[in-house]
Formats: C-alpha cells, sequence, structure tokens
C-alpha cells in the first residue's frame, strides 16, 4: 500500500510542477503557483490505472454516485467542514476516529485501526455489524462492486494518505 502512495504523490507532484513550472517562466509571482491543484479526469483516470485491483478498473462515475449516499453527511475536500459525520479527505492511512475537533461516538474514538481499503470495505458493506456502538446512521451498501466504486472514488478524491 505504501507503494501506492508514493505512486499518487508523484502523479500529483508531477501534475503540480508542471503547473508551477508554467507561471514560473511567464516570469510572474502569481497566486496560481499556491491554488490547489484541481485533478484533471485524465489525471484522475490516470491514477486510477495505478491503484491496486480491484480498484484499478472502478467505475468512477458508479463510485461518485454511491458517494451522494454519504453526501448528506460528509464531505471529501481538503479542509472541510465536518458536518453530521466527519470530514473525509485524508482518511485513508489515518487512525478512526482521527478527525480533529469532531465529536465521535465511544467506540470510533477507541477504534484504534488505522483506515485501508479492507477496512473501508468492511465498514461500508455494514457499519453496525463492523461497529455496533457507531453513531453513523447508515445501513450499508450490498453491492460488493458498488463498494468497490465507491472506495476507489474515495481513494482519489481524498488524496488517499500512507495508501
Ligand atoms: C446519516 C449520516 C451519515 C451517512 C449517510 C454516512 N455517514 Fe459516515 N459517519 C457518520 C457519522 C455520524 C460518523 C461518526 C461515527 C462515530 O463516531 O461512531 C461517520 C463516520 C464515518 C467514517 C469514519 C471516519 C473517521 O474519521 O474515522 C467513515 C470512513 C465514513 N463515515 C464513511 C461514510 C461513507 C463512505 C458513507 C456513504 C456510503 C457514509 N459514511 C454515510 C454519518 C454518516
Amino acid at each position: 500500500m505504501r507503494r501506492l502512495g508514493f505512486l499518487m504523490t508523484a502523479a500529483l507532484l508531477a501534475t503540480s510542477l508542471a503547473a508551477c513550472g508554467k507561471t514560473e517562466t511567464e516570469g510572474k509571482e502569481s497566486v496560481e503557483a499556491v491554488e490547489v491543484h484541481e485533478t484533471s479526469d485524465a489525471e484522475k483516470a490516470e491514477i486510477l490505472a495505478g491503484l491496486p485491483a480491484p480498484y484499478n478498473t472502478a467505475d468512477l462515475v458508479n463510485g461518485k454516485r454511491k458517494f451522494a449516499l454519504c453526501k448528506s453527511c460528509h464531505n471529501v475536500v481538503p479542509n472541510g467542514a465536518n458536518m453530521t459525520g466527519p470530514n473525509l479527505y485524508g482518511v485513508f492511512g489515518r487512525k478512526a476516529g482521527g478527525v480533529e475537533g469532531y465529536k465521535y461516538s465511544d467506540a470510533m474514538a477507541a477504534a484504534g485501526f488505522t483506515w485501508d481499503t479492507a477496512q473501508m470495505d468492511k465498514w461500508l458493506a455494514n457499519p453496525k455489524m463492523m461497529m455496533p456502538q457507531s453513531k453513523m446512521s447508515y445501513a450499508g451498501l450490498d453491492d460488493p462492486k458498488d463498494r468497490t466504486d465507491l472506495i476507489a472514488y474515495l481513494l482519489i478524491e481524498s488524496g488517499a494518505k500512507g495508501q
């Protein structure tokens, strides 16, 4: 999983360096250089292809559609606000219950594991089964393919730190 993180960081770095290089050759101290680089669809496809199976062949359109089921309680943008549920940016590689300033259930706060794709798959299949005392009210996503697509979408949108 570390290799993936490296690849993704490398891919993102390469694209942001390219963006910085451009503004530098234009010779202006521009604000653009410090702006967060918006990952294009082509870059997302490239990152997707570098994910481990089965995520490398996931359907990101379906993944995004499934994330609509989460959106009433979560967002996945950098420094996004906690809502009913915590912000999910950077969730992979982070300890469960790890978003500062978010009030987790005692169960989640004490869980102690780190989110990876296997934990996420288990969680999304049936949160109450994995953690009966959690306060996330979501029944779960039955179809394994839907979970794969959603997890691939989350890996890409969340920056997949530590993966
Ligand atoms: C009705 C609101 C709601 C919906 C819908 C919901 N969640 Fe949650 N989620 C929560 C809450 C509340 C928590 C905090 C759980 C706790 O503290 O026990 C949480 C926690 C989580 C966590 C743990 C985060 C951490 O920092 O450890 C993940 C991952 C997660 N949700 C993913 C999802 C995904 C993906 C979906 C969509 C399939 C989803 N959730 C749908 C409310 C929701």
